[in-house]
């Protein structure tokens, strides 16, 4: 940073020489006369002062450009839609370049022919021109921006009627502006492609399975950043608050159950955490992540729980496929410690040749399909079928009054 800035001066310094010698000299040549010392250094400090005032006229210039490229790359990072960010580009060149015309013109990306009512632009072939480039026409200059979705957009940039001149460092700065321009639109389109593909997919599937999937996975890094955020603030507080307190725990006895509530909520929010995100869900693999969730409820609730395996290739627990199993379970172990007043529970996964089958049973009061119907805050058996529907998985419940519940799902684990 400080050599840029050295740098920075010596190069304005080395600028600012030059030129006065040069004013300093054309000073001379005009006045042809003999001069008198006082004349001379009066002559000299003119120069000098002349070639600053260009000098940092010239600095200024570059420094507009430089704020102009900042505000509008902050502008494109806010989410305005393609029009408005358009709208936003031709404000800026205008408020640098007072007093020129801006207009806005588009090509048809099909016909490469002229759109709407524009000013009068001679006919010229855009087939060739790349971001940022900036030519001249009879009417005026102009530089190609970027493209929306079914136009190529150019900026259209005059004075009274004939092109502007565009200085070297001017140009550099409209190629900037029209790079950070054709980016943000272009990531727009991607985004709109995205946002078609889905309506596409929810329209010919009841439930879009590619919408379930952005949400979950959103929902994943939600819970991880939660889980990170709550161990290191909160845990690590309280533990310090602990270790602060058993140095007082000798002298003063009566603040020893004080620590001990301490340690059981730092021991509650550590399961907590660990039930927003396993912290070592892909390192432990699903089926042993499984065995421990099971441990946990085994040992926490008098439910007895078996869990058999017949899986010969744990390769097909992909990353989806892991995390979406393991919640399924979760809630499923929930809902049985909730609702179920189950004393057994039986989990079976298999691995058949071109699927992987789960069955969940157990012997509870089972599902009063009336009463779910109505509730309207439920949303753990809603996810377990967008889970397996977000898998392209087909599933089968079976439940009623008092004869426990009995979910099975099957999902493909073919390579498409
Ligand atoms: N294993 C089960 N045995 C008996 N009833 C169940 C079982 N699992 C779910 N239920 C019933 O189905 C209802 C819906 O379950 P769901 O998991 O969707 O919601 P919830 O557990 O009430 O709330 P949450 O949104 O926190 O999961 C429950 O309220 C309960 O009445
Ligand atoms: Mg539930």
């Amino acid at each position: 940073m400080k050599d840029n800035w050295v740098k920075l001066n010596i190069e304005q310094f080395a600028r600012t020489f030059v030129f006065s010698l040069l004013l300093f000299f054309m000073l001379l040549l005009i006045t042809d006369s003999q001069l008198q010392f006082k004349q001379y250094s009066l002559f000299f400090v003119l120069s000098i002062f002349g070639s600053s005032c260009l000098c940092f006229t010239y600095d200024d210039r570059n420094k507009t450009y430089l704020r102009s490229l900042f505000r509008f790359s902050e502008l494109c990072q806010e989410g305005s839609d393609a029009d408005q960010l358009i709208k936003e580009l031709t404000n800026e060149i205008q408020s640098v370049l007072l007093g020129k015309q801006i207009a806005l013109i588009n090509y048809d990306k099909k016909t490469l022919k002229l759109k709407g009512n524009h000013i009068q632009v001679p006919n010229i072939n855009i087939s060739n021109f790349k971001i940022g480039e900036i030519r001249e026409t009879a009417s005026g200059s102009i530089l190609f921006i970027g493209e929306k979705c079914d136009t190529f957009v150019f900026i259209h940039l005059s004075h009274k009627g004939h092109p502007i001149k565009i200085r070297e460092n001017e140009a550099d700065w409209l190629r900037m502006l029209a790079f950070c321009t054709a980016s943000a639109l272009q990531n727009k389109l991607l985004i709109q492609k995205k946002i078609d593909e889905i309506i596409i997919d929810d329209q010919h599937k009841c439930k879009s399975a590619v919408l379930s999937k952005v949400l979950f996975s959103i929902s994943e890094i939600e819970r991880t950043k939660l889980a990170q955020d709550i161990h290191d603030s909160i845990i690590q507080e309280l533990i310090f608050v602990c270790r602060e307190l058993e140095y007082h725990v000798e002298k003063y006895k009566d603040i020893y159950y004080i620590r001990e509530i301490l340690l059981d909520n730092i021991q509650y929010i550590r399961e907590k955490c660990f039930d927003l995100r396993p912290p070592f869900l892909m390192e432990m693999g699903l089926l042993r992540s499984i065995q421990v969730l099971i441990d946990k409820h085994k040992s926490n609730y008098q439910l007895d729980i078996e869990f058999f395996v017949d899986v010969k290739d744990d390769s097909i627990f992909t990353e989806d496929i892991t995390i979406n199993f393991y919640r399924i379970v979760q809630e499923l172990l929930t809902n049985a410690v909730k609702h179920s007043k189950a004393s057994y529970i039986v989990l079976t996964m298999i691995q058949k040749k071109t699927s992987l089958m789960f069955v969940y049973e157990d012997n509870g009061i089972g599902i009063d399909w009336n009463k779910v119907n109505s509730k309207t805050n439920s949303f753990g058996l809603t996810g377990i079928k967008e889970r397996i529907n977000c898998m392209s998985g087909i599933h089968n419940i079976s439940s009623g009054v008092n004869e426990g519940l009995l979910l099975r799902f099957e999902i493909s684990t073919k390579n498409e």
